[in-house]
């Protein structure tokens, strides 16, 4: 993963607008007295909505002063998770591309190769016409679906280079690709269809006569009643 540093163009200033002000009081409020400190992700990841997909060094200012804390506080944060952009990204899509074991082992760096070839040389750079970025980023949690990429709050699993540069070319004419297994697995269910416990008779209750029989003692009225519970000693 690329060190994470703040941009060196940064904007003058930054202030919430008048909804997201609102936005962010409540959310303040929400929180126990001596505690407001812990709004700092939720109001980073607002002011990065409203800044256009990154967080410029002013708007880390502006939420550590709401909050009352330090400054370095809010650097903390948003330089430890890749959640927050810290410099400008692709107005279509940026790609985070995970680069840890399981998904480097079923084929990341092709995933990386193609990044490189669609958007730009090196991580964190605005393709040419500044639609599209891309970084490397640790585990996106869905690794039995490895490779995988995010692209803003979605993710795109079971990736090939091909796959991924289909999904790529939907950003570019501005669809939206659908999300998930690219192989049409069921979230991480083995592919095809089920190879156990697939006979419909389980759950249509066509079953229950034959349940019925093996278990009489449980049937309503048997003799296998539930015994009253044993009163506590004492
Ligand atoms: S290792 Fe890639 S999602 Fe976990």
């Amino acid at each position: 993963m690329a060190v994470r540093r703040l941009s060196p163009d940064q904007p003058r200033d930054f202030a919430f607008t008048p909804e997201n002000l609102a936005w962010a009081k409540e959310t303040i409020a929400k929180f126990p007295p001596g505690k407001q400190a812990s709004a700092i992700i939720p109001l980073l990841w607002r002011a990065q909505e409203q800044s256009g997909g990154w967080l410029p060094e002013p708007a880390l200012r502006h939420v550590a002063d709401m909050l009352g804390v330090a400054y370095i506080r809010a650097y903390e944060v948003a330089t430890f998770y890749t959640m927050f952009q810290l410099s400008p990204v692709g107005a279509k899509a940026h790609v985070q591309v995970c680069g840890t074991t399981p998904c480097m082992l079923r084929g990341a760096e092709g995933l990386i190769d193609i990044c490189k070839r669609r958007i730009a040389e090196h991580p964190h750079e605005l393709s040419e016409d500044g639609n599209f970025s891309w970084e490397e980023v640790e585990c996106l949690g869905c690794c039995a679906n490895a490779p995988v990429v995010q692209i803003w709050k979605d993710t795109y699993e079971d990736l090939t280079p091909e796959a991924l540069d289909k999904v790529l070319g939907a950003f570019a004419r501005g669809a939206a690709p659908k999300p998930g297994s690219q192989v049409g697995r069921k979230t991480s269910s083995p592919e095809g269809p089920p190879t156990s416990l697939a006979d419909p008779a389980l759950y249509d209750g066509s079953r229950l006569g034959d349940w019925r029989a093996r278990f009489p003692e449980l049937q309503e009225g048997g003799s296998g009643a539930a015994p009253a519970a044993e009163k506590p000693k004492g």
